[in-house]
């Protein structure tokens, strides 16, 4: 009866347990590791209108510009998955980029989708003429 049973368990294991039966099975001490509580849960959905102000009050225009067409990288056209951004957000493994590992994943949602948003046809920071001058006065100093 052990065997049979371990060799069930086994089978699951490959066979992508759904969620809900994988959490039973982990309270009845099958040996299923549950998800990492930090996983952004799936099917959360962002809000482009919502997150536009929340890209503002989150700072990321500092260093992205208003239209995710600054800063290197640019954050426009957005190449990420929606899980993807949530987790490279929540912790970049960079100097240059803040942790934000305390924002809500429905806000990371919401700004994701405020990105996704823009036109990927915001004009790189080279071919904006005022930034050019200022740059090339900057330069000259
Ligand atoms: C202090 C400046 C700064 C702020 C504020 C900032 N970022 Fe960044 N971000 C960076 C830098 C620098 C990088 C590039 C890091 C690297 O690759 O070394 C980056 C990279 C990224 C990337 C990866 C892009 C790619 O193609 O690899 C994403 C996504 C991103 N930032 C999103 C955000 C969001 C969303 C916010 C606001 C919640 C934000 N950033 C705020 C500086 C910043």
């Amino acid at each position: 009866m052990r065997k049979a049973l371990a060799r069930i368990r086994s089978g699951l294991k490959r066979a992508a347990v759904p969620a809900a039966l994988a959490g039973a099975l982990v309270l009845s001490g099958g040996g299923l590791t549950p998800a990492a509580p930090q996983d952004p849960p799936a099917g959360v959905t962002g809000n482009a209108e919502r997150g536009r102000p929340l890209f503002e009050s989150y700072k990321c225009y500092a260093c992205h510009g208003f239209e995710g067409e600054t800063g290197s990288p640019r954050l426009v056209p957005m190449t990420f998955t929606q899980e993807g951004f949530i987790a490279y957000v929540r912790s970049p493994r960079t100097q240059g980029m803040p942790n934000y590992s305390s924002v809500p994943v429905q806000t990371l949602a919401d700004i994701y989708a405020y990105i996704d948003s823009i036109p990927p046809d915001a004009p790189p920071a080279e071919s904006i003429p005022l930034l050019n001058s200022v740059l090339e006065e900057l330069e000259d100093d």
